[in-house]
């Protein structure tokens, strides 16, 4: 009987994602409780917002490798006590030999899994060399107190969720192909169990190197060395030079007002900010909040105005130090006008009938939200690409490395793994930034801080974000129910609303059908990690997603 109970309690702490929870001094959401809690225990001991998103970071590559990583890349918008905000790019970068035709066959058709699968889809990690440029330049505590908890939990090993359960099983065709992922993840050669210890002895070993001597350890050390070698060796082209040269990027957020709400959100290389701005800006023209959340109309106004938005994606975004990226024209007064005008309230326009604007005369995730007792406030949305990345441990330094060159156009027109289409602006240049959808966002209102937060979901990023603004600021729901409230999608191509299951009606949905939605069931939309501030109680609310495991603490 008692183990009975005892096993219930265990899978019930796995399976369910927690609920929110609310705090005086400090407050994170994430992914995992167990990094959750590293982020307090980092507060608690007198590091600020940043120190624990650093931590938090560390962490989830471990008790989170689905998106948690050193392996990949990321962007980190920060808050100050003072209000200023400023966002840091850790993006990957392709390397040096990467060439535009590298994923297409002798035909110019892209060749299935190239972009995706093993060392030849991994883009120039930047989540170390990030996390380093913001400890020195926002952070209080030394770097190895940082690396500290992240060590402790790879050596002494965590228990594995239902939901890494589930993602190892749904993975392993594509892991089992390299030696290294298969020690690391599949210790007895099978799917670890629900509450089975995992511990990686390897990344144990990476990340003390790195503790020890900073970024330097994964750009020029050993690790460098051993990344290259078992990348090189698997057909990959990242060389010790690109390592060498990976630079983080300081960037101006992109700020915008949306009913009297101040909006920070991550500029390119990222599309986020750029489209999310955008979308609110459209339907801040039409009266939402009278139409009613999940209203037909509303449910046309915001489709109409993402599927315009992520036309301009495909053709205007890509890296800002390649390409120039019309910014200020894609969020001028004239051109929102005429995407809002171009809107027939009562007839859907064919995506086929939507172009990009004219051209001005003369673009498997995780995101974790802190925030201090100072006011620090960080928000980071971090990745892999798609779930476990490419798969592909790089050899003895456990480390597992994105797929992040899939977010480039490999041709112009075809579709990346979340069915994006781009073209010229977001091709593939050696040394280039692949275009993102992540959109870290910080939102105030008369200089007061309100809400941080974020989500992964590809190309569902933004629209995921925008609604939970929409939520809260059109619909006055609370950051709880605008974070637990379904969602729908769509992105230009393919032209169909995606719609969580259970979340319209079938009486809406045919209304919907007959005025030309064509409506698509899909998995669950977006893993928000949200942290509002409860300013007349002075009270920190952390608002975990319930979507797959992820989970709040507050001190
Ligand atoms: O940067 C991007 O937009 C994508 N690589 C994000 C991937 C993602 O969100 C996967 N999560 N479910």
């Amino acid at each position: 009987m008692q183990k009975i109970i005892m096993s219930f309690l265990l899978l019930s702490s796995f399976i369910w994602s927690q609920t929110f929870q609310v705090g005086k001094n400090g407050a994170v959401a994430s992914a995992s409780k167990q990094a959750s809690d590293v982020g307090i225990e980092v507060l608690k001991n007198g590091g600020n917002a940043v120190d624990a998103a650093i931590a938090v970071g560390f962490a989830l590559t471990v008790v989170y490798p689905p998106a948690g990583n050193i392996g990949g890349g990321g962007f980190m918008l920060i808050h100050s006590p003072e209000g200023a905000v400023t966002a840091i790019d850790f993006r990957e970068k392709a390397p040096h030999a990467a060439r535009r035709d590298m994923y297409l066959d002798e035909s110019e058709n892209p060749v299935d899994g190239l972009s995706t699968e093993g060392a030849l889809a991994v883009g120039v990690p930047g989540s170390v060399a990030g996390y380093e440029y913001a400890r020195q330049h926002y952070g209080s505590l030394k770097w190895n107190e940082l690396l500290a908890p992240a060590i402790k939990l790879a050596e002494d090993g965590f228990p594995v969720s239902y939901y890494i359960h589930e993602g190892l099983r749904d993975h392993q065709n594509l892991m089992r192909r390299f030696p290294a992922s298969v020690d690391m993840f599949y210790p007895n050669g099978s799917v670890p169990a629900i509450g089975d210890m995992l511990r990686f002895s390897d990344l144990t070993a990476t990340l003390k190197r790195i503790a020890k001597q900073g970024a330097e350890e994964f750009y020029r050390g050993q690790t460098a060395r051993q990344l290259v070698k078992a990348v090189r060796d698997n057909g990959g082209i990242i060389d010790l030079w690109d390592l060498q040269h990976y630079e983080v990027k300081e960037r101006k957020p992109i700020n915008f007002t949306y009913r009297g709400y101040d909006i920070y959100s991550m500029p390119p290389p990222s599309s986020g900010g750029v489209c999310l701005a955008q979308i609110l800006k459209i339907v801040e023209k039409f009266p939402l909040a009278g139409y009613g959340f999940h209203a037909s109309q509303s449910i046309r106004i915001i489709t109409e105005a993402e599927r315009r938005v992520y036309a301009n994606r495909a053709h205007f975004l890509g890296d800002p130090d390649f390409i120039s990226v019309p910014v200020d024209y894609l969020l001028s007064a004239e051109l929102i006008n005429a995407m809002a005008k171009s809107i027939d309230i009562k007839k859907a326009t064919p995506s086929h009938e939507v172009d990009h604007a004219p051209l001005p005369e003369s673009e498997e995730t995780t995101h974790f939200s802190v925030i201090d007792k100072d006011g620090w406030a960080v928000a980071v949305t971090t990745t892999l690409n798609s779930s476990y990345g490419s798969g592909f441990v790089a050899g003895k330094t456990g480390i597992l490395l994105n797929n992040e060159m899939d977010d480039f156009s490999i041709k112009t027109g075809a579709s990346n793994i979340y069915g994006l289409v781009g073209a010229e602006a977001n091709a593939i240049q050696p040394q280039k930034r692949m275009l993102s959808s992540m959109t870290p966002t910080i939102v105030c209102r008369n200089d007061s801080l309100m809400w941080v937060f974020g989500t992964p979901g590809g190309g569902t990023i933004i629209t995921t974000v925008a609604q939970v603004l929409i939520n809260m600021i059109d619909y006055n729901m609370t950051l709880v129910q605008a974070v637990d409230a379904p969602r729908f999608h769509h992105q230009w191509w393919p032209d169909v609303i995606f719609i969580e299951k259970y979340s319209i009606s079938s009486d809406m949905r045919n209304i919907l059908k007959d005025g030309g939605y064509p409506i698509r069931e899909r998995s669950p939309i977006g893993d928000i990690n949200a942290i509002g501030i409860d300013w007349k109680n002075r009270n920190y609310i952390a608002v975990p997603d319930k979507r797959r495991q992820s989970a709040a603490s507050v001190y």
